[in-house]
């Protein structure tokens, strides 16, 4: 079969040489897993720090990808519920474990060190397929499973967003940012954005956020608080770095701030003074659980949320689609034909 193998790690410049589409044997399935025949997969941030060696115990080579929609092809014979030729999308958290709270010390995520989505097949254990959702095309559910689960987490499992709260979600263009928007809309929330460019928040107030503001504007949070009368109940952040400073003069009194990612790494001279006296709540989150995945895709069905998609490349173009995301040209996900 076809796949996107990544042999070796290095700067952008060199993707070409060290993530190459390749043939590699099809996998087999055992007993209680299933072999899905993928008709799209979708990019993530991760594996583009993956590929750039910026993250944590990398092992090579492997065939990346956290996300896909496809049909079931094979099964083994432990493997019950799905059907062969069911369109199933499959939820990328590897042994969460059994507390709701937090993933388990066994937790890892699909596409490295386990092979992953960008390929012709892909094998995982039965228990982590579950059917798409009715009213997405194979394009549109290759864009949920992985973005689509850590912003449902952040927004309804730690922030807790009620309808009618104002939320702030930074980044809008980035794909985790952009469901985000879409499932606090859907909620019934007020959103507002900020962005690296007009043209994506435009996009945003089109999908119906309330306003947004430019990050390049080192006081954006000002417009925020002039757009929302000055009441940002949560705040949905994968930025990190000097942004968070930024985000506690933005929080209301009482707020949330749920973090998710630190795109711009470690936070510097962050007035802590700010987080108690404004009684704000910090909340980390990552991924999510299987009763998570599950309770999005029920969500995304009855709600009929339809993920943005930015773009969709072949399968042979992966360097050149891992471009744009890392230019930061995306308004959504990036897409792969497999
Ligand atoms: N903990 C988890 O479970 C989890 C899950 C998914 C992702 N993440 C992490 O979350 C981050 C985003 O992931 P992703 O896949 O959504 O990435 P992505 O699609 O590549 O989006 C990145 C976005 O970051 C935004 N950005 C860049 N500089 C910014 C700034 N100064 N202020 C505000 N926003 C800024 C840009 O927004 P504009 O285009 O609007 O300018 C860009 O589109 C990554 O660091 C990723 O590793 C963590």
């Amino acid at each position: 079969m076809k796949a996107a193998v990544l042999h070796s790690t290095g700067s952008i410049d060199t993707l070409t040489e060290n993530l190459r589409v390749e043939e590699v044997p099809k996998p087999v399935a055992g007993d209680d897993e299933v072999i899905v025949k993928v008709r799209y997969a979708s990019l993530n941030h991760r594996d583009l720090w993956i590929s750039l060696g910026q993250y944590a115990k990398i092992q090579l080579p492997v065939i990346l990808g956290s996300d896909c929609a496809g049909i079931i092809y094979a099964r083994g014979k432990n493997t019950g519920g799905i059907d062969e030729l069911d369109s199933v999308v499959i939820n990328p958290s590897l042994n969460w474990g059994n507390n709701e709270l937090h993933q388990s010390n066994d937790y890892s995520i699909l596409g490295m060190p386990d092979n992953g989505t960008f390929a012709d097949f892909v094998k995982v254990k039965s228990s982590l397929v579950y059917r798409m959702p009715s009213h997405l095309s194979f394009a549109e559910a290759s864009a949920l499973p992985l973005a689509g689960l850590t912003a449902y987490r952040a927004l309804f499992r730690k922030a807790n967003v009620m309808s009618g709260e104002n939320v702030l979600i930074t980044g809008i263009g980035g794909g985790v940012a952009t469901i985000a928007m879409q499932l606090a809309i859907a909620a019934g929330a007020n959103v507002f954005v900020t962005s690296g460019s007009e043209k994506k928040i435009s996009k945003a107030i089109d999908l119906g956020a309330k306003a947004g503001a430019l990050y390049t504007d080192p006081e954006w949070w000002k417009q925020i608080l002039s757009q929302s009368e000055k009441n940002i109940d949560v705040i949905i952040d994968g930025t990190g770095g000097n942004t968070m400073s930024a985000l506690l003069e933005a929080v209301s009194y009482g707020g949330r701030i749920v973090l998710y990612g630190a795109t711009l790494g470690r936070a510097e001279n962050v007035n802590l003074y700010k987080v108690y006296w404004k009684q704000i709540s910090l909340l980390g989150t990552t991924m999510g659980s299987s009763d998570d995945f599950s309770d999005m895709l029920r969500f995304v069905g009855e709600r009929c949320i339809t993920p943005v998609i930015d773009s969709a490349y072949d399968l042979e173009y992966i360097v050149t689609a891992f471009q744009r995301m890392q230019n930061m040209e995306q308004f959504g996900k990036i897409v792969l034909k497999i």
